[in-house]
């Protein structure tokens, strides 16, 4: 990097690895936690004609009232809360950090989690602090409780259910986090619809919390749509920094057309939430291989040199995630995202097959 490049760019920014997207083309994708099934026929068709009509030469509502009209039919929000739309998650978790964002203000997160949530307190210049998991990936109550003393933090994120570890952590620990924390407390549910569990209806006995959802893990990762749900005074204040026309005219307009079938996204849920099981049923009963429980469209498992196991899929058309190296606590660990039954049965062939050949 040349002198004027090191002198302009901020520290924190060249010290940030790019979030890397591997190349999936020809390979059984299952490594982002999408929803392998597409959208029915006749849907596809309203879309089609839909899109065809939109008047792409318009900016889209800035408001977007009709699709918030919709989620709020489907989504179960109590009535007394806001909703401010991002361009997916990610954007929402940008906005937040920007809002909170004074000197030495700190954001928190476990660890494992959700990498964008120290990237953004870097892209940001927040400080972070995460504060490890237990052993068995739950919520370390006494070590989050010290870090809350600590550092006061302006911002807390927890992933609930967690990725990549998969699991929901304890409703109480949960209760008392939110009860002890100085700051906002935000509960990314991007994996509810396969959870049995949701933060949703605390939302009017906490005024400190804020619930962020996504419709990417229900099937509608390529539209980029995320929630933020919460109470009007913080909403009205993360409105002013979300650019204007952050969701697009197709992704307003479409998603507002999904959501009139409700029905459509709910059954591939269910549809995941069962392969899930039979996916961890099997992978349990594989030697060799360590697999944790989820409450996600994914799993969480170890196995001996993931590395050359990661390759060994790869090698035969199968596309997961290695998480080896990313964390002490996933040490040879690899996540893999629900599929539909055939991939999930090509998965686990080529799985015994490249765990043989590591050995
Ligand atoms: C916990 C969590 N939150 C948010 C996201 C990002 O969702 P979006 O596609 O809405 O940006 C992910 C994606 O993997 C995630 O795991």
């Amino acid at each position: 990097m040349d002198e004027t490049a090191r002198s302009l760019i901020r520290d924190e920014v060249r010290a940030i690895s790019a979030y890397h997207v591997p190349d999936s083309r020809g390979l059984i994708k299952l490594d982002a936690m999408e929803n392998p099934y597409g959208l029915p026929l006749e849907l596809r068709a309203q879309i089609a004609a839909l899109a065809a009509e939109a008047s792409l030469n318009r900016y889209p509502d800035p408001g977007a009232a009709a699709l918030k009209a919709r989620l709020r039919e489907t989504m179960n929000i109590p009535d007394a809360m806001e909703l401010l739309l991002g361009n997916g998650s990610d954007e929402l978790i940008q906005i937040l950090a920007l809002a909170v964002n004074q000197p030495r203000a700190v954001l928190i997160s476990v660890e494992p989690s959700f990498v964008m949530f120290r990237m953004v307190a870097a892209f940001t210049g927040m400080r972070y602090v995460g504060v490890p998991l237990a052993v068995d990936f739950g919520l370390d109550v006494s070590a989050l409780h010290a870090a809350l003393r600590e550092h006061r933090p302006a911002l807390i994120f927890i992933a609930y259910p967690n990725n990549p570890t998969g699991n929901l952590f304890d409703e109480d620990a949960m209760h008392a986090l939110i009860s002890a924390a100085p700051g906002l407390v935000v509960v990314d549910e991007a994996y509810h619809a396969f959870a049995a569990r949701s933060f949703m209806s605390e939302l009017t006995r906490y005024p400190n919390l804020l619930i962020m959802r996504t419709l990417s893990k229900l099937g509608l990762a390529g539209l980029r749509l995320g929630m933020l749900i919460g109470r009007p005074q913080w909403l009205t204040e993360f409105d002013k920094l979300r650019l204007p026309y952050n969701v697009n005219v197709l992704t307003q307009r479409i998603a507002a057309l999904v959501l009139q079938h409700p029905g459509v996204l709910a059954a591939q849920a269910a549809a995941i939430r069962e392969g899930r099981q039979r996916l961890l049923a099997a992978l349990q009963v594989l030697p060799g291989v360590q697999a944790f429980p989820s409450d996600a469209n994914f799993i969480l498992f170890r196995v001996p040199r993931a590395d050359a196991v990661f390759s060994g899929l790869r090698s035969r058309g199968v596309l997961i995630k290695n998480l080896n190296g990313s964390h002490a606590a996933l040490t040879d660990c690899l996540r893999v995202t629900v599929g539909t039954p055939e991939e999930n049965d090509q998965f686990l062939s080529a799985l015994q097959q490249s765990l043989l050949q590591a050995a």
